[in-house]
C-alpha cells in the first residue's frame, strides 16, 4: 500500500478540485481524484502528476448514487491508505431558473450533491479520521451560501444549508481533531468542466477574453490552491473555519 498521506478530491474536474489535488500531491500526498463521468478528464489530471513526479489514482464514482460515497471511503482506506484531508468539491450550479422553472427534482437533486453528500461523507470519514486523532474536510463553496438571489432556488437552498452544516461539524467535531473549513468562492472560476459547460462554449470564451488572460478577474484554479493546502496545515490553535475569496477586481456581490 501507498506509505504516504492521502488526499481524497471529491470533485476533481480541470478547476479547483484538479489543481487542489495537484497542489497536495506536489506536497508529498498520494492524491486520489474522484469525479463523476469523465474518464479522459480524470486520467489527463493523473498523468499531469504522476509527470510531475506525483502520487495519484483516478476513481469515476457518481457521489448520489446509494452508498457511492461510503464505498468509496472504504475501499480508499482499505487500498489507497489511511485518508488525512478530503476536499468536498461538489456543488450543484445549474445556471439561473425562476421558480417556475425549478422542478422539484432540481430542488431535490442540488440538494442531494451539495448537502446530504456532505453529511453522508461526515458519517462515514468522521468516526475514522477522530480514531486516528484528527482529520480535514475542506469544502469549496459560492457565493449562494451567504445569500439568496433570484434563479437561485435550488442552489442556494442546498449550499446555504451545507454552510451551516459545516458550522455544525465543526462545533462537534473540532475538539475531537477534526478542522472542517468552508471555502466560499465569491467570483467566476476558470473551471471548464463547470462554468465552461454551464454557459456554453460561446459564452464562456467570452468570459475569458473578458477576465481572463492576464487580467485575474477569475479566480484562477492554481492560486486558489494554495489558499486549500494552507488552511488544511493550520496550526490548531489558529484553525479558519470560514473564509471567502475574490480576485482583487471584485468586491462582494451582496454589497453592490
Ligand atoms: N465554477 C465556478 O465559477 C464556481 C464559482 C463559485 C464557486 N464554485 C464552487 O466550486 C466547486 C467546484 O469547483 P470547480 O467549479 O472549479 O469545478 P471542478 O473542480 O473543475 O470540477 C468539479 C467536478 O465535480 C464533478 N461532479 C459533479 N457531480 C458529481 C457527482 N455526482 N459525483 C462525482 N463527481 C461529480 C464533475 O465531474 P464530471 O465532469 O466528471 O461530471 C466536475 O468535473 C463547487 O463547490 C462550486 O459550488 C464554482
Amino acid at each position: 500500500m501507498n506509505q504516504k498521506p492521502v488526499c481524497l478530491i471529491l470533485g476533481a474536474g480541470a478547476g479547483i478540485g484538479g489543481n487542489v489535488g495537484k497542489k497536495f500531491a506536489k506536497e508529498g500526498y498520494h492524491t486520489v481524484l474522484a469525479r463523476r463521468s469523465d474518464e479522459e478528464g480524470l486520467n489527463k489530471i493523473v498523468d499531469d502528476i504522476k509527470k510531475n513526479g506525483g502520487s495519484a489514482v483516478g476513481r469515476l464514482v457518481n457521489a448520489i448514487e446509494d452508498n457511492a460515497i461510503e464505498y468509496l471511503i472504504v475501499d480508499i482506506e482499505k487500498n489507497e491508505g489511511p485518508i488525512e484531508v478530503v476536499l468536498f468539491n461538489l456543488g450543484a450550479q445549474f445556471g439561473d431558473r425562476t421558480l417556475e422553472d425549478t422542478s422539484l427534482k432540481v430542488f431535490e437533486l442540488g440538494w442531494r450533491l451539495t448537502s446530504l453528500a456532505l453529511f453522508r461523507l461526515a458519517k462515514v470519514m468522521t468516526p475514522i479520521m477522530e480514531a486516528r486523532g484528527g482529520g480535514k474536510i475542506l469544502v469549496t463553496s459560492a457565493t449562494s451560501a451567504m445569500r439568496g438571489n433570484a434563479g437561485q432556488h435550488a442552489h442556494a437552498a442546498a449550499i446555504g444549508g451545507r454552510r451551516m452544516l459545516c458550522q455544525t461539524l465543526n462545533a462537534e467535531l473540532s475538539i475531537k481533531g477534526i478542522h472542517i473549513c468552508h471555502i466560499y468562492i465569491d467570483a467566476p472560476i476558470e473551471a471548464p468542466d463547470t462554468l465552461g459547460r454551464l454557459l456554453g462554449e460561446e459564452l464562456y470564451q467570452k468570459l475569458l477574453d473578458e477576465k481572463s488572460n492576464g487580467k485575474d478577474g477569475m479566480v484562477i484554479p492554481e492560486k486558489v490552491a494554495e489558499t486549500f493546502y494552507h488552511i488544511a496545515h493550520q496550526h490548531r490553535s489558529a484553525w479558519t473555519s470560514e473564509v471567502d475569496i475574490r480576485p482583487f477586481s471584485e468586491q462582494p456581490w451582496w454589497n453592490n
